[in-house]
């Protein structure tokens, strides 16, 4: 973080100093955990039911904190005095970035691929400056104020993923970190249940556009249709990416190899190279596209792109991580997250990656569909059957409907068995897999990750089973 005396802090968020020296500088980090804190820290105190900040103010001063801000006085300690912790770090935040004009704020939103494609575009940012990006997901009202803070007269480049539940509240977090390039990757069905309709997910992904000053540029899916159309509601350039013939910056002659990584020729309007991705899923076409058209802008040649794409890794854990077993099986580690967008990029990559191997998939509940969630689960369900996956494994009674959607495929060759936790999956899969074998984990959160690390952990010879 830039310094700031507390006197600028106090303006920046219409704050009130008391027992604070106007003139003392914050120069660490801001950080609301206060086991993080350090000499120059800013704390910030949160009020909470179970935990509140403000019973550890005293021991962040103790350890190196300038001043804490908070919601009421805590005696001896020096406070920037707000009416909303959550709403000063926003403008704190905004207050740090508009210090810093060499600064260029990269923006992204979807329904599926943000964390993956940040991830993307900081790798190659990070090859054209500093750049600073915010750890895992971490793309709500606070995660976004404080990954910005982080930023400071080196950095170059700030990537940023808006995460939203409803409308408005992508146009709020532009509001603290204002975009000079937005990226729309997709709209599809995630928090379908807060939002009412993917009309409205169109909606609220927009505002990510419609914030960009008329030097910014937009960067669109020209092959999601819902993507395509924001054009209209930006003053910015738009540079469209994806398979379609007209995109700008697009991909031709796509094939996957036996690991289900995607090769391409990169098109742009400086000429074609070709791309050997080393992620793997067909979906990465698609993500590295988003990310080639921000680097390009950004003004890496060609070759240089070409090159850096093929050198992408995994960052954020838990995405579409491969690994081999010293048995022989391969194991799709995607279990971060899910819905049934994401579902069926992972169950394509399952597909692929599995020809000519046995595939298994346990698949566990899909969280915020509202009035979607029984279709939602059944079609994820009835795609994991039509791609000829041939055992299902369905994780825990909500999950139901994917076990009834796969079996009411008429002519699937596999079989489905729907389990009632974690532990009867991994049960039933330290009885059944066998070399050579392909098991993809997926599912939202609620542990699903529990039987990727008791795969793991078998591998290791960690458990007897
Ligand atoms: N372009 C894409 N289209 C559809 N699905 C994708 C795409 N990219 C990644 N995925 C799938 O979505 C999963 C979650 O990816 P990621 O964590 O990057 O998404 P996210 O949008 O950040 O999710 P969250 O809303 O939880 O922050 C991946 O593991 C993969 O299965
Ligand atoms: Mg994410």
């Amino acid at each position: 973080m830039i310094p700031l005396t507390l006197a600028e802090v106090a303006t920046a968020v219409d704050g009130r100093l008391v027992d604070a020296d106007p003139d003392a500088r914050v120069t660490g980090p801001v950080e609301f955990d206060s086991r993080k804190v350090s000499a120059g820290t800013l704390f910030v105190a949160f009020p909470g039911e179970k935990v509140d900040g403000h019973d550890y103010a005293a021991a962040a001063v103790e350890a190196g904190a300038v001043a804490v801000l908070g919601t009421r006085e805590v005696p001896g300690v020096p406070m920037v005095l707000v009416a909303d912790a959550l709403t000063a770090m926003g403008r704190l935040a905004r207050a740090v970035v508009d210090r810093l004009p060499g600064l260029t704020v990269i923006g992204l939103t979807g329904s599926s691929g943000k964390t993956t494609t940040k991830d993307l575009i900081a790798q190659l940012t990070a090859r054209l400056g500093a750049t600073v990006a915010p750890a895992g997901s971490f793309n709500n009202e606070l995660g976004h104020p404080y990954t910005a803070m982080q930023a400071d007269r080196e950095t170059r480049y700030l990537v940023m993923e808006k995460g939203a539940r409803g409308v408005g509240h992508v146009r709020y977090l532009c509001e603290v970190v204002p975009p000079r390039i937005s990226v729309v990757l997709n709209v599809g069905t995630s928090h379908i249940g807060e939002f009412g309709s993917r009309e409205n997910i169109a909606l609220a992904k927009g505002e990510l556009v419609e914030a960009l000053p008329a030097d910014g540029m937009a960067v669109l899916n020209a092959d999601d249709p819902l993507v395509d159309a924001m054009a209209s509601r930006t003053a910015a350039r738009v540079v469209r990416y994806g398979e379609a013939p007209d995109a700008e910056v697009r991909a031709e002659d796509v094939a996957l190899d036996e690991r289900g990584r995607a090769s391409y020729t990169l098109v742009t309007p400086d000429g074609r190279a070709p791309v050997r991705l080393g992620l793997t899923g067909r979906h990465q076409v698609s993500n590295t596209l988003a990310a080639a058209a921000v680097a390009r802008e950004l003004g890496m040649p060609l070759a240089e792109l070409a090159t850096a794409l093929g050198e992408l890794g995994l960052v954020s854990t838990r995405r579409m991580d491969v690994f081999d077993r010293p048995d022989g099986v391969t194991v799709i580690d995607d279990s971060y997250n899910a819905n049934p967008g994401s579902m069926a990029v992972a169950l394509k990559a399952l597909a692929s990656l599995g020809q000519g191997r046995r595939t298994v998939a346990v698949l566990g509940y899909m969280a915020e569909l509202g009035p979607y969630e029984r279709d939602g689960h059944a079609e994820v369900g009835r795609l994991a059957a039509e791609l000829g996956v041939d055992r299902l494994l369905v994780v825990g009674e909500p999950a139901a409907p994917i076990h009834e959607g796969a079996t009411a495929v008429g002519n699937w060759g596999g079989e489905s068995v729907l389990l009632t936790d974690q532990a009867a999956a991994v049960e039933v899969l330290r009885g059944e897999l066998r070399p050579g074998d392909v098991v993809l984990v997926k599912g939202s959160r609620y542990r699903t990750w529990d039987v990727v690390d008791a795969l793991r952990a078998d591998a290791n010879g960690e458990s007897a089973g």
